[in-house]
């Protein structure tokens, strides 16, 4: 029987970020099973934006989880750890009465069955408060737990964006406003916007994103008018660039090397009628690509494969387009994926490179000359960006780069970038190359 003091969705909270920080599982996945336990959507959102939250603040919550526990919680007993940190960063963000917030964590303990801790979350919390002020003044004054991202993090991006890098952090901790992709194959953008704002969900017409509409509230999804039967779907301004840098036109022949859940290739799809093979290294991955197609109601020949290694799965027969959405950091959309900071390691950027560069060189014969390559990463960092691009085509002498001065961004050496909160979008990087027809 659910309490009402939004105990569940607290201790669902803290039981995400224990996964998180613990044992370095994605929050998403770690939070399904809980959420689909919830019954009350209100509930569902608090559990998510508290998960959000205390790994958005994990530096200083968790200093100060340190500093007011005398003792370290014995190993059974570590979740109170990860139940306190949510009551302080939700504490911290002071949107709701502090009673309930300790009421409530007090609850958490006893739902998760560390009544014998009760007293003691009740003591911690009541200390917090009686001593805000001092405890607060006592976390290091560093960009760590002013912004909440692990060090090495911080260094990378203060390396490669030295004016931006305060920006993108702060971008990085606000919740991303919603983005929807209009299907121009049901209606065009104007109708949709009509419609929706008829249901009384106004948008605002964003600059340079041909299909996009940002919703000026937060709403269930669901409830939009056209979205049941694939008007619309959700999908961030930047990541529905790519349709404008590949230039597609109807009978094409396009490659997206790596297309789990299916975004852009639908996207591609809604656009125009192509011939298009949707490739993807995981298989489960691969179903999910299905499943929005079908929603949407597209096609595409669906083929599970690695980009890397073409001689398993090309029948032979060149690409006038190739999209090459690679497997990345992640560090553009953190914004959307708090988890992402802590799960990342440093280490993760060389090999992932490594990757990226392997997955260029391996699919660039496969385009035919005069077709186009779309090189697309949701990263802000450099090496896997505007170093990749240049290196590709310091190694391709049958490549041209093609700059899109009129598409939103920073113009890079090579392609061009968005940094997270930019014109309301993700961090994005873009370069696409044409193949010349004699090497140039
Ligand atoms: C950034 S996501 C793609 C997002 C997708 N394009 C969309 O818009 O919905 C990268 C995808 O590449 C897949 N991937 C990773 N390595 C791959 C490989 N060697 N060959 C093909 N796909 C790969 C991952 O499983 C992941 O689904």
């Amino acid at each position: 029987m659910p309490t009402p003091t939004g105990a569940e969705p607290r201790l669902l909270a803290a039981r995400g970020a224990a996964a998180v920080l613990d044992r370095g599982e994605a929050l998403d996945l770690a939070l399904e099973p809980g959420l689909a336990a919830l019954n009350q959507s209100r509930d569902r959102a608090l559990a998510r934006r508290l998960a959000h939250a205390v790994l958005r603040d994990w530096p200083a919550v968790n200093g100060l989880v340190g500093r007011l526990l005398q003792r370290k919680p014995a190993r059974r007993d570590r979740l109170v750890h990860f139940i306190l940190g949510v009551a302080l960063a939700e504490l911290r963000e002071a949107r709701e009465p502090a009673r309930a917030v300790v009421h409530a964590a007090v609850e958490a303990a006893r739902a998760a069955g560390l009544t014998h801790l009760a007293g003691l979350v009740n003591a911690v919390l009541r200390n917090y408060q009686r001593n805000t002020a001092a405890l607060t003044a006592a976390l290091p004054d560093d960009p760590v737990h002013r912004y909440g991202y692990p060090g090495w993090l911080i260094a990378r991006i203060q390396s490669d964006w030295p004016e931006a890098w305060e920006d993108v952090l702060a971008a990085g901790n606000r919740p991303p406003p919603l983005w929807l992709r209009v299907n121009r194959r049901y209606w065009s953008r104007e109708q949709a916007r009509r419609s929706l704002a008829d249901a009384g969900f106004p948008t605002t017409i964003p600059d340079g994103v041909g299909d996009a509409l940002v919703l000026d509230q937060r709403v269930a999804i669901g409830r939009l008018p056209g979205f049941a039967d694939g008007g619309l779907s959700v999908q961030d301004g930047a990541a529905q660039l790519s349709a404008a840098y590949l230039q597609i036109e109807d009978g094409m022949r396009v490659l997206d090397a790596c297309s789990a859940p299916g975004g852009k290739a639908a996207h591609l799809l809604e656009q125009a009628r192509l011939d298009l093979t949707a490739l993807e290294l995981d298989g489960p991955r691969l179903a999910r690509t299905a499943e929005t197609l079908d929603r949407l109601k597209l096609s595409a020949r669906l083929v599970q494969g690695d980009a890397v290694d073409p001689g398993s799965w090309w029948d032979g027969r060149r690409f006038d387009r190739i999209l090459i959405d690679a497997p990345c950091s992640a560090t553009g959309v953190i914004r959307r994926h708090p988890d992402i900071r802590w799960l990342r390691r440093s280490g993760d950027v060389g090999a992932l490179a490594e990757q990226q560069g392997r997955m260029l060189d391996a699919l660039w014969p496969l385009l035919r000359p005069g077709g186009i390559l779309v090189y697309v990463t949701c990263s802000i960092l450099k090496a896997e960006n505007v170093v990749q691009a240049s290196r590709f085509l310091e190694l391709h002498c049958d490549a041209r780069a093609i700059e899109h001065p009129e598409l939103p961004g920073r113009a890079q050496d090579c392609g061009r970038q968005i940094l997270p909160g930019e014109a309301g979008m993700d961090g994005f990087y873009f370069a696409a190359f044409e193949r010349l027809c004699s090497p140039g």
